[in-house]
C-alpha cells in the first residue's frame, strides 16, 4: 500500500519516536508499505514519522545508485529500533533534499562514518559502522526520529532564504509527484 508522505509543519515530524516491539507479523507490512511508499516517490529513505508514526523504523532504498556504486546494488534494508552511538570527527558536506520538504535542496555538513545500533528486517541485531552515502542518508533518516529535518542543520542565513518555501508548506502547499499529507 502507498501511504501519503507528511510535508514540513505535521507535528509528527517533530516528536521523539518510540521503540517498536520486535514483532515480525506487525512490522513486515509496515515495512513493506514504507518500501512500496519510498519507490513510487523515488526517494533514498524514509523514516516512520514521514507517513506520520512516532516509532523507531527507517527504510533504505539505495539499489538505484548500483550502477555508479555497485557496492548498493540490490540495497534495500530497514533499520528497527534504530540509534546512531558513535560518529566520526571528520566531517563531509553533501546536498540532501527530503520527501517531507518536497523542492528543496541544500548542502550539510555531518560526521563522515557513524556506529549504528539496529534490528533488521530479520529481526536480528546489528552494532557496526557504516562510511559512505549510507552514513549520510541513516543520519538524515535518524534525524527524523529525534523529531529533526535536515533544514534544522544549515545555517540561519539560508534557514532565513528558505521561509518562503517553509512557509507555503505550513499553508497546505507541496508541489511533488507523490502523495502528501499537509498541515492544513
Ligand atoms: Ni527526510
Amino acid at each position: 500500500m502507498i501511504l501519503p508522505i507528511y510535508i514540513y509543519g505535521q507535528p509528527v515530524l517533530r516528536k521523539v519516536a518510540q521503540d517498536v516491539e520486535l514483532n515480525k507479523a506487525e512490522l513486515e507490512p509496515l515495512i513493506a508499505d514504507m518500501f512500496a511508499t519510498l519507490e513510487v516517490s523515488e526517494g533514498v529513505g524514509l523514516a516512520a514519522p514521514q507517513i506520520g508514526k512516532a516509532i523507531r523504523v527507517v527504510v533504505v532504498d539505495l539499489s538505484m545508485l548500483g550502477e555508479e556504486m555497485p557496492e548498493y546494488k540490490d540495497f534495500r534494508h530497514a533499520y528497527i529500533n534504530g540509534r546512531i552511538l558513535e560518529s566520526s570527527v571528520e566531517t563531509d558536506t553533501m546536498s540532501e533534499g527530503c520527501l517531507s520538504l518536497p523542492g528543496i535542496t541544500e548542502d550539510v555538513t555531518r560526521p563522515q562514518r557513524v556506529r549504528i545500533e539496529y534490528y533488521d528486517e530479520n529481526l536480528e541485531p546489528h552494532d557496526e559502522w557504516v562510511d559512505g552515502f549510507l552514513a549520510r542518508v541513516l543520519q538524515h533518516e535518524h534525524d527524523h526520529l529525534e523529531g529533526h529535518v535536515f533544514t534544522d542543520r544549515i545555517s540561519p542565513f539560508r534557514r532565513t532564504m528558505l521561509k518562503g518555501k517553509l512557509g507555503a508548506f505550513l499553508k497546505g502547499k507541496a508541489r511533488c509527484h507523490y502523495k502528501v499529507k499537509t498541515v492544513r
